[in-house]
Order: C-alpha cells, then sequence, then structure tokens
C-alpha cells in the first residue's frame, strides 16, 4: 500500500518478506543507541528474522521509502500475549487470550520520529490485525516510564495504561481494544 505522510514523501507499507531479511538487519544496524535501547522485541539476525517469519504466530510489517526501498520503520504482532508477560498482565485482571488478543511492538526510523510514520504504520498493522480477529493490543514488553515520545504516541492511538512494572527501570504497561 502507497501512502503519502505530512511532508509529501511517499512509503510502502507492507508485510515484512523473507527477501527483505538483509534490508530489516541494515534497518536495525541504522537505529540509534536511543532506539534501540527503547526498541528490542528480538535478536535482529537471520536465524531469528527467519524462525520468527515461519512462525505463523508472528507477523512483521515493514514502511519503506518508495523511492529508495529502504526499510524506515518496522513494527512486529504476535498473535496472544508472551508468557513472560502473562503472570504481570493477570495481576490486572486480564482475562487474556491466544486468539483475541495480540502483542505489538513498533519501531520507526530516527530520522522520521514525529513524522507520522509511526501512525500510519500502527494503524496499517491493526486493520490486519482486524481481518485475523484480533481484539485487544498489549504493548511488547511494556513501555519505558521514560520514553515519552512513544507514551504520548500510544495515548495519542487510543491506549490506556494498566499499570507499571520494574525492569531495567520502570515501565507501563498499556492496552488498547480495537
Ligand atoms: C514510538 C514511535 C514508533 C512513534 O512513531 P512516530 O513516527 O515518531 O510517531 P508519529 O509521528 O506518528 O507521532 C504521533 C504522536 O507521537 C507524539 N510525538 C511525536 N514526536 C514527539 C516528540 N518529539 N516528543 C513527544 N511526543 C512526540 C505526539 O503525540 C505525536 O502526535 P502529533 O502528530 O500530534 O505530533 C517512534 O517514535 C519510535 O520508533 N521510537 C523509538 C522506538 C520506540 O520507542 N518504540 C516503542 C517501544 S515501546
Amino acid at each position: 500500500m502507497f501512502i503519502s505522510l505530512q511532508n509529501n514523501q511517499t512509503i510502502i507499507l507492507r508485510k515484512l518478506d523473507l527477501q527483505d531479511t538483509e534490508l530489516l538487519i541494515a534497518y536495525w544496524h541504522g537505529l540509534s543507541d536511543e532506539t534501540k535501547k527503547r526498541f528490542a522485541p528480538h535478536v535482529f539476525d537471520n536465524q531469528t528474522i527467519i524462525s520468527l517469519h515461519k512462525d505463523v504466530n508472528y507477523q512483521g510489517y515493514i514502511a519503506q521509502e518508495a523511492h529508495t526501498s529502504a526499510i524506515i520503520g518496522y513494527a512486529i504482532i504476535k498473535i496472544g500475549y508472551l508468557e513472560h508477560d502473562k503472570s504481570r498482565l493477570e495481576a490486572y485482571y486480564l482475562s487474556l487470550s491466544n486468539t483475541t488478543d495480540c502483542t505489538f511492538a513498533p519501531s520507526v526510523a530516527d530520522a522520521w520520529h514525529g513524522s507520522g510514520l509511526g501512525t500510519v504504520l500502527f494503524n496499517f498493522v491493526m486493520n490486519e490485525a482486524k481481518d485475523k480477529g484480533i481484539k485487544r493490543v498489549i504493548l511488547w514488553g511494556g513501555v519505558q516510564k521514560s520514553n515519552m515520545r512513544a507514551i504520548r504516541f500510544y495515548q495519542k492511538n487510543g491506549f490506556r495504561i494498566l499499570g507499571q512494572f520494574l525492569y531495567q527501570g520502570e515501565n507501563y504497561d498499556m492496552i488498547k481494544e480495537i
């Protein structure tokens, strides 16, 4: 899908393909240390990307700059919840589902932060998730309390805070019904 952002740049939104592996690894290496600290849902090597691609419960999505094909945004969803987040999420009295919940982690290349790209990528992924019968989206490992940009981004996109937890600093769990 082609989309024009407010800055008049045309981007492509689509599912990640196995052929994108090298481009995705290059995208990861190009992120600043600050962004890498905020976004670490999985390791960015060939083996991990291929095994996630083969697992029907995971789906990656990319945003590409139309004229260079460079990846400028990447998000991943897992159908259901993460096993290691389960007890923490259940402590909020959530009734978790491996069919109607999904777990979500977004990222945008540093030069594109605040451009509206995160929002169009999010909407694209959520439309796909709805088609899979997903009704609720949970943040992958929460969001760091110091990550103001992401927290504002999530709130603007309809997420609410469930509670907070300590893991390498303070974090919020956030959720949204879709
Ligand atoms: C979080 C992230 C995906 C959002 O994508 P984005 O393209 O920057 O977001 P958008 O441009 O769509 O911005 C949406 C909202 O985010 C907030 N936002 C954007 N830039 C901001 C800034 N510099 N400071 C504070 N809030 C900001 C605003 O509420 C903005 O709304 P606006 O359009 O009215 O300005 C992106 O910033 C990112 O990759 N951050 C690093 C990785 C990360 O933190 N991932 C999430 C881990 S939990």
